[in-house]
């Protein structure tokens, strides 16, 4: 059995939806929780202390161990100071969770020089000003440590009406990939979820109650369904690092970047874009293709079908023993 005794997770977001269960249940596996939430609207109007301290409640309740924090991400300060929380409160930092989230619909041609900043501060920055006193906290402790940033398929994959919300979603997954390489030598990870779960960011986008009701899709979505995959990548039985995994209706399923094996010009050529176009066939085949674990992969892969070295008089390419 997964067990957290002994350790110290931060969940962002924690008051409600997603987050609220994420903090449950790593309290009955035997985590101290700093249940933070600032408690605003969904669209991050306003504020409710409320939010969190219900959570604590409950949490205690069922003997579990649990401090509120009504900070928000959105800034270095409310970041450093969730950190500091579970230090002071309980010693120390093991898992993370960056849950903490706001959402709202804007075709993109009227998407608010305002509007992208605010979304991007919340989700993206709001992940950075988290996760960097966290990762001091962890590596000073020379013990490992946990980070799982909930980003979006909406992301990925796209969805309309979210431009600002999908580039800072996918931007986590970039942060992810750079503690995850440089976390590795000191035993600290870092994951993303996407998770489909309902919650008041589905019921208030989707709105009509009658599709929300009927829809087996949306009775498939039960939030509880993502826990698992969340609760498992905050533990130390995972054992992997710079990964990507969805949560859907009961399917789990890794998301990974492939990179396909693309038309290799002659060396020595200088293809026109009219080459190109004539090789685009090649150059767009999704199979065969590797999954970069850091940008020397990619550059080692080019380097070997060329028959060329990285460095200068072929000696190894100086990888950081971290990225390998
Ligand atoms: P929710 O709206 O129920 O919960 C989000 C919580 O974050 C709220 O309690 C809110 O008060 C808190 N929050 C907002 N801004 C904050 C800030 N600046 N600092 C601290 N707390 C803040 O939403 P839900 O559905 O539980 O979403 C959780 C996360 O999962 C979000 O990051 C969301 O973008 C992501 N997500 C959710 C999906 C879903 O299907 N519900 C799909 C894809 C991603």
């Amino acid at each position: 059995m997964i067990d957290f005794n002994g350790q110290v997770a931060v969940v962002t977001g924690a008051g409600r939806g997603l987050g609220r269960l994420y903090a449950i249940e790593l309290a009955n596996r035997g985590a101290a929780v700093v249940v933070n939430d600032l408690g605003s609207s969904m669209h991050g109007e306003g504020t409710d202390g409320a939010v969190a301290d219900r959570v604590v409640e409950e949490i205690e309740r069922s003997g579990g161990r649990a401090v509120a924090s009504y900070d928000s991400v959105d800034s270095p300060e409310g970041g450093q100071a969730i950190v500091d929380t579970a230090v002071e409160t309980f010693g120390r930092l093991d898992a993370v969770v960056s849950n903490a989230g706001i959402f709202n619909s804007i075709p993109f041609d009227e998407l608010s020089v305002e509007n992208w900043h605010r979304m991007l501060a919340v989700h993206l920055n709001g992940g950075f000003y988290l996760s960097q006193p966290a990762f001091k906290v962890m590596k000073a402790q020379q013990d490992g440590g946990r980070f799982v940033f909930i980003s979006s398929s909406a992301g990925i994959f796209g969805q309309p009406l979210e431009a600002h919300y999908a580039a800072a979603k996918t931007g986590l997954m970039g942060l992810a990939n750079v503690i995850a390489i440089e976390g590795e030598e000191h035993g600290i990870f870092a994951n993303t979820v996407l998770p489909t779960g309902f919650s008041r960011m589905v019921t208030e986008t989707v709105g009509d109650e009658k599709f929300l009701s009927e829809s087996g899709f949306m009775r498939a979505i039960r939030p509880e369904l993502v826990v698992p995959l969340v609760v498992f990548l905050a533990s130390r039985t995972c054992e992997f690092t710079h990964r990507n995994y969805s949560a859907c209706a009961g399917r789990f399923a890794r998301v990974f970047i492939g990179l396909g094996r693309g038309w290799l010009a002659d060396a020595d050529s200088d293809p026109t874009c009219d080459d190109l176009a004539e090789h685009l066939g090649e150059a767009s085949e999704i199979e065969p293709f590797i999954v970069p674990a850091s940008i020397f992969d990619e550059v080692l892969e080019v380097c070997d079908r060329r028959g060329i070295s990285a460095m200068p008089g072929g000696a190894e390419i100086a990888i950081p023993e971290a990225a390998q």
